[in-house]
């Protein structure tokens, strides 16, 4: 496999040379021209495309094959005429002259293949595999083309003008580097994508004086690994500061905070170190308030039993600003991954969410929901299991339909099916480790049935 050195080539004015008339030649005109190079092609027949160009006088068209001597002049040559005889004639005279030629399809003629390119005004982004395959460049340059939309063409160039005034002005790198790093992370992106042009400059006067404005982000991390985060939970993982964590939250999730961004585990796993709750709003005032992009992340939902609703209102009272982006919850994650329906057509329409924990306390609220609900979702399941189970039962009977599903959407994920009789025994058996949660109702044996049915098929 050949190694390529990539570049990107200032061609404006520069003599460049297209050979063949067909379609593939018209799209390599098309390029060339885009770069704003004097473009010359030579081809017999040339598609109507290629004509219009000659006629409109943005090429020159020579309409005959190519003969030797034709590259004399040219700073760079792409061979599209698709003829063994002329790729191998320009072949030689690119030699002789040094000129770099690119032999369309025919990856050992080439001193140069061209990346597959999102264009986004001055923003380019180059995708190449180095001629392994051309399919996987245009099928990620799809994918890249999704998440850099049109408004990174005016969010670049905003940029741009930002800089060079800063650079007038002779602001110190730091004080750049904080405006550039405040302007990636503010709204001015979605401004300009909603068309709101006004307030994305308002906006972005506002960064280039004070670019130092902290605040926090209560971050869903979801249940288990980064396919199940949301876009929005990545960018703000990308662009954070310090991230105050759960210990529940996996290390693959953690990898996607900002290089450099300090990460502190502040979870509070049963029996293990203990992080009070007035410590982690005093780290999350401090970081804020020092003008620190937070991320405070959290396994599921962070307004799900995760004391989100206390953060906000702790930081809010302090003049925080504080963000939310919500999480894809274990409470409907787990079942869903274990293949278990919460509501189904005849049989369940009704769920409730209850945690074991306190599970003394909490008995009448227990009793009352399994008597009123068809699905039960107890979270914290796995330390007061038998005593949830047997508390359950004896409202909605031993046989009533129960699963725990334990580390869901990690590699680690078990799934354990009972009824309320036989659960906690089956998950001790099976060693079921935290975080579990448990999923009661008619819908458990339901889900077991329908799987049944679909592997006898
Ligand atoms: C303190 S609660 C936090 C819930 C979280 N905010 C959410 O929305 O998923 C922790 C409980 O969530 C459940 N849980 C979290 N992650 C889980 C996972 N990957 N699989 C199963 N249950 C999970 C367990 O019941 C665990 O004890």
């Amino acid at each position: 496999m050949t190694r390529y050195y990539p570049v990107s080539l200032a061609l404006e004015n520069r003599r460049c040379v297209v050979l063949g008339g067909g379609p593939l030649a018209a799209e390599k005109m098309q390029g060339l021209l885009r770069a704003g190079a004097r473009v010359t092609v030579i081809a017999a027949a040339a598609a109507a495309e290629i004509r219009r160009a000659a006629v409109d006088g943005r090429i020159a068209l020579v309409e005959r094959d190519y003969v030797s001597g034709d590259l004399q002049g040219a700073w760079l040559v792409i061979d599209a005429s698709g003829r063994e005889d002329i790729n191998a004639a320009s072949r030689r005279e690119a030699e002789d002259r040094r000129v770099l030629l690119n032999v369309v399809d025919r990856a050992q003629l080439c001193d140069w293949i061209a990346p597959a390119i999102v264009q986004r005004g001055p923003l380019q982004v180059a995708v190449s595999t180095s001629g392994e395959s051309p399919f996987l460049a245009s099928a990620l340059r799809r994918r890249l083309e999704q998440d850099l939309g049109e408004e990174w063409e005016p969010f670049v160039r905003l940029v741009g003008a930002l800089r060079r005034r800063l650079r007038e002005q002779g602001a110190p790198m730091e004080r750049q580097e904080a405006v550039y790093a405040a302007l990636l992370r503010s709204d001015v992106r979605r401004l300009l994508r909603d068309g709101e042009g006004a307030r994305a400059l308002a906006l972005s006067e506002e960064i280039l004086s004070t670019p130092r404005q902290g605040r926090v982000w209560l971050v869903g991390a979801g249940p288990g690994g980064p396919d199940l985060l949301t876009l929005a939970a990545r960018e703000a993982l990308a662009h954070a500061d310090l991230v105050l964590h759960d210990a529940l939250v996996e290390p693959s999730v953690l990898a996607l905070a900002r290089q450099g961004a300090r990460l502190v585990d502040v979870g509070k796993r049963a029996g293990g170190r203990r992080f009070p709750q007035e410590r982690i709003n005093a780290l999350l005032l401090e970081a804020a308030g020092a003008g620190d992009e937070v991320v405070r992340l959290k396994g599921g939902d962070p307004f799900v039993f995760a004391r989100g609703g206390e953060e906000a209102a702790f930081l809010a009272e302090a003049g925080i600003e504080v963000r939310v982006i919500p999480g894809v919850s274990s409470a409907t994650a787990a079942p869903a991954l274990a293949g278990i329906p919460l509501t189904l057509r005849g049989v369940a329409s009704s769920v409730a969410f209850v945690t074991a924990r306190g599970v003394g306390a909490q008995r009448a609220d227990l009793r009352r929901l399994a008597a009123d609900v068809d699905t039960l979702v107890v979270l914290m399941a796995r330390d007061g299991l038998p005593e949830v189970a047997s508390c359950l039962a004896e409202v909605a009977g031993d046989e009533r339909p129960a699963a725990v599903v334990a580390a869901a959407g990690t590699r680690r994920q078990q799934v354990v099916r009972g009824d309320l009789a036989t659960i906690a025994q089956r998950c001790a058996a099976a060693e079921v480790a935290a975080p579990a949660t448990l999923v009661v109702g008619e819908v458990v044996a339901a889900a077991a049935a329908s799987a049944r049915r679909a592997a006898a098929v």
